[in-house]
């Protein structure tokens, strides 16, 4: 364990912004982790994941804890289900990638979601109609107060869309340093309802789709319209769908009668922001190095080069137009820091 300083976190980050960490350090065991915590000569912290979910807009006057915890391993199973335990530091596509060569079923429809396991649980990441909480059990977390160990179930995480417990009241106060995930055996549960799956199966000739195939599936759909964070600096949706009265929904379809939506409650409904977004104009903007991709409109991007500043200042323009045009407000979905 080796603390270093004034180092870039542009390999740190997926947007590739390029601010300096005053003092890095990178722990691989939760010892690690909990000596580090207790040094008093740096009163400043930051947390840092698999940087797949945040903008960086200036340089980070703290110690930046590289959380490297490394681990897959399975810890009960019966004829029918398995326990898999994943360290926090794992990177999430190659998890999915062992579960698949284990033939282990629950997680394919995430397939290429980028950052870290230990982060997953944060903002319950989801994909293709399966959610993180659908096949989490527990996370164990450091309490960094107590700097004691802790479990989490399912249901003290609290889970909603792109949310839980670590965004809300207990945000800053924990450390997940391990996933627990059950897991199907065989008799997967297949989950192919998502329109754009479909196609894709069809696409490739597969009528007996298997939890390899819908990943394969993913990784296309995904490949076809999301940059790759080593190629194009992004975060992914850079905002939430928002949710909707249907009140609201219906005086909004009077004006705009094409707009998508998703059913969520009874009173409620969500509606693609990236729609929105290209119903403004947005999409495949470019405003030298940064921009709107040009393929899915939620997604912001980093051509290189761009400050984290400026694609702040971007993000907030849409959220403006947005609320101006359809009277909807869009918020972050990433963590801006
Ligand atoms: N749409 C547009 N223009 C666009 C993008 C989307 O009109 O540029 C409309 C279309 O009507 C399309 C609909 O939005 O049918 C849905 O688009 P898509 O299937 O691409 O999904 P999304 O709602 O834009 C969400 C997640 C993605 C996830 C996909 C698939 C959020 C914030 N994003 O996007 O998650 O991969 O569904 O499940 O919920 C991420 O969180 O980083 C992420 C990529």
């Amino acid at each position: 364990m080796h603390i270093k300083t004034d180092i870039s976190l542009k390999p740190y980050n997926t947007f590739g912004i390029d601010v300096n960490a005053k003092h890095f350090v990178s722990v691989t065991s939760a010892t690690e982790l909990k000596t580090v915590l207790k040094l008093k000569e740096y009163p400043n912290k930051l947390i840092l994941g698999g940087g797949s979910n945040m903008l960086l807009t200036k340089d980070v006057n703290a110690l930046v804890i590289h959380i490297n915890l490394k681990g897959i391993a399975i810890v009960s199973q019966d004829n029918s289900s398995v326990l898999v335990k994943a360290e926090a530091g794992e990177n999430w596509h190659e998890f999915v990638l062992w579960c698949l060569e284990n033939d282990f079923g629950g997680l394919e429809n995430m397939s290429l979601i980028p950052g870290n396991v230990g982060t997953s649980p944060i903002q319950n990441i989801g994909a293709y109609g399966v959610e993180l909480k659908d096949h989490f059990v527990s996370c164990e977390v450091l309490n960094l107060e107590t700097l004691q160990i802790e479990t989490f179930s399912n249901a003290e995480c609290h889970f909603g869309y792109r949310n839980s417990i670590f965004k809300q009241h207990a945000k800053g106060q924990y450390i997940i340093v391990n996933v627990l995930f059950k897991l199907t055996k065989h008799n997967h549960l297949l989950q192919t309802n998502y329109g754009a799956i479909q196609s894709q199966l069809e696409v490739m000739n597969i009528s007996k789709p298997t939890i390899k195939s819908i990943s394969d599936a993913v990784i296309a759909i995904r490949e076809s319209k999301l940059p790759n964070p080593k190629e194009i600096g992004n975060s992914g949706s850079f905002f939430k769908n928002p949710i909707i009265s249907k009140n609201h929904f219906k005086q909004l379809q009077s004006n705009f009668p094409k707009v998508p939506s998703y059913p969520v409650s009874e009173q409620e409904v969500k509606v693609p922001a990236g729609w929105l977004i290209e119903q403004a104009g947005f999409k495949g903007k470019t405003f030298g190095n940064y921009g709107v991709h040009k393929k899915q409109a939620l997604v912001l991007v980093n051509y290189g080069g761009a400050q984290g500043e400026d694609i702040l200042s971007l993000s907030k323009l849409i959220q403006k137009t947005i609320y101006r045009i359809f009277d909807i407000s869009i918020e972050a979905e990433v963590n801006i820091l």
